[in-house]
């Protein structure tokens, strides 16, 4: 053996550090695109160097790739963008399979692998096994395909916490008995049950979350699974996935007021039915596309502030044509983004950035808040949970503690919606009954279209 670098050692080098830049170059909107690509080729590097490496023929390492490549590339095409969360789940998924098999194969019996290999490729079992049944229940209850409420049933963390043990001492046996491979199947049924219990109990609005955990969990599996076979480049990769969709994860839960515990254990959808929130008193003051458009004419502040109810519509072209109109108006315009508006992490900024608006006019919650006061008009755009002053101002509201773009606080709030019900979080909104607000009720395109319109005619 050289004491050198091998050639193949040079190259895992060169794909780790093309995923790191990668991934530096994707926190910037304007390199995104770029860090996606640079990421892609490192994994192209990554599989081919590793595929390699085995000594495979090259004919076979070429049909190979090109037919991952050809099922990743038709499942990105094909997917609309609010099915993004299911994409991202079955990939997980995929992830969390392959490193259990990674896992399996390095625990066989008749394999001669030192004892800490055995120790991480059983961690990549059960992590990965995890993983990848959690992501199917993930991908089942985001697409409708599975009941999305909660299922809880009695003594069901109890089950939960005795199949993880058992898990734990299969594993444990598994490690020390080179000869006794029955006990492999064993291990890969716990680590399925246990990712299936864990993810039943979550209800689906909370999947984006759990997703994005279980993309963590994949990460994890993968770098056990580098570390049993003493692959760098999978420890590397493992381990941003892992550390990035934990942080992803804890992001969310933030700008949600929750903590991953409250995810995971209560059931979203049980704790806010036990919520009352405010008595909702005061009047609702309907507008029509007109007056709110003679309402912007004169705004020389406005800031737009896009929901779930946008991405429904499909209103970001009216938006953006509105937007146009107002900057032409010579008002200054702003895009305000809350964290979690939508149903999936940059949900709003993948809409808005499709309709061409730029980076620039982009603004987050806390850049906007303290100066909410000067702004004349806050557009709310298919928007409820986000922008509900109950989160700030009443203890008794299942939102309690969650962040809010204040736009209550603004001279004039219009919301635009079809009606008076309720958002995800299933509570009703003060702001629609407050003095300063304006309810422009209707499918959020049509109504932009026609106060857009009423500019043109202008
Ligand atoms: P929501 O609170 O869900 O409210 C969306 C509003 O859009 C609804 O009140 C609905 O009212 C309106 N709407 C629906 N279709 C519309 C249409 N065609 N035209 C006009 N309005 C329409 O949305 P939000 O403020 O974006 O908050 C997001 C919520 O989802 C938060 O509670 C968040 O915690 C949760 N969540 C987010 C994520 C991520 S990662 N983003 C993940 C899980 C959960 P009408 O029916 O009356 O029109």
């Amino acid at each position: 053996m050289s004491d050198g670098v091998t050639p193949t050692g040079a190259l895992e080098i060169a794909s780790c550090v093309m995923f790191l830049v990668g991934l530096k170059l994707m926190g910037k909107q304007a390199t995104a695109k770029l860090g996606n690509v640079v990421s892609a080729a490192a994994m192209l590097l990554a599989v081919v160097v590793a595929l390699l490496a085995t000594g495979v023929d090259f004919a076979v390492i070429s049909v190979t790739v090109l037919i991952g490549a050809l099922i990743g590339g038709f499942a990105a095409v094909r997917v609309k963008m609010t099915a993004m969360p299911e994409l991202v789940a079955l990939f997980n998924g995929s992830g969390g399979l392959a490193s259990l098999a990674v896992g399996l194969i390095e625990l066989l019996p008749d394999r001669e692998v030192a004892l800490t290999s055995r120790i991480t490729a059983s961690a990549a079992v059960i992590i990965g096994g995890i993983a990848f049944s959690g992501s199917i229940i993930a991908f089942g209850k985001l697409s409708g395909k599975i009941n999305t409420k909660p299922i809880v049933f009695p003594f069901q963390l109890t089950i939960s916490a005795i199949s993880v043990i058992a898990a734990l001492v299969i594993a444990g046996f598994s490690v020390a008995s080179d000869s006794a491979f029955w006990l492999l199947p064993v291990l890969t049924v716990l680590a399925i049950w246990v990712g299936v219990l864990s993810v039943i109990r979550i209800g689906g609005g909370d999947m984006p979350v759990v997703v994005s955990l279980l993309n963590s969990y994949s990460g994890v599996a993968a770098a056990f699974a580098g570390l049993a076979l003493h692959s760098p480049v999978l420890i590397v990769a493992g381990t941003l996935v892992g550390a990035s969709g934990l942080m992803l994860t804890n992001a969310m839960c933030k700008a949600m007021n929750r903590s991953i515990s409250n995810v995971l254990f209560a059931g979203f959808g049980s704790a806010v039915d036990s919520g009352t929130g405010a008595q909702q008193t005061g009047e609702v003051k309907p507008i029509n596309p007109q007056d709110t458009y003679a309402l912007l004419e004169a705004a020389r502040s406005v800031i737009i502030v896009p929901g779930y109810g946008m991405a429904v519509a499909q209103a970001q072209h009216a938006v953006k044509e509105l937007a146009a109109h107002l900057i032409e108006n010579g008002t200054n315009v702003n895009f305000v983004i809350h964290p979690v508006a939508g149903r999936m992490p940059g949900h709003m900024n993948v809409l808005l950035a499709e309709a061409g608006i730029e980076y620039e006019q982009l603004a987050e919650p806390d850049d906007v808040n303290p100066t909410m006061e000067t702004i004349d008009v806050a557009l709310v755009i298919g928007a409820n949970d986000v922008v509900n002053p109950d989160a700030r101002d009443e203890q008794s509201s299942p939102l309690y503690g969650m962040p809010i773009i204040e736009v209550d606080r603004a001279s004039t709030v219009v919301v635009l919606k079809r009606s008076m019900s309720t958002g995800f979080a299933g509570v009703q909104n003060s702001l629609f009954f407050r003095n300063n607000t304006r309810m422009l009720f209707g499918d959020a395109q049509k109504s932009i279209a026609e106060v857009a319109g009423e500019f043109a005619a202008d």
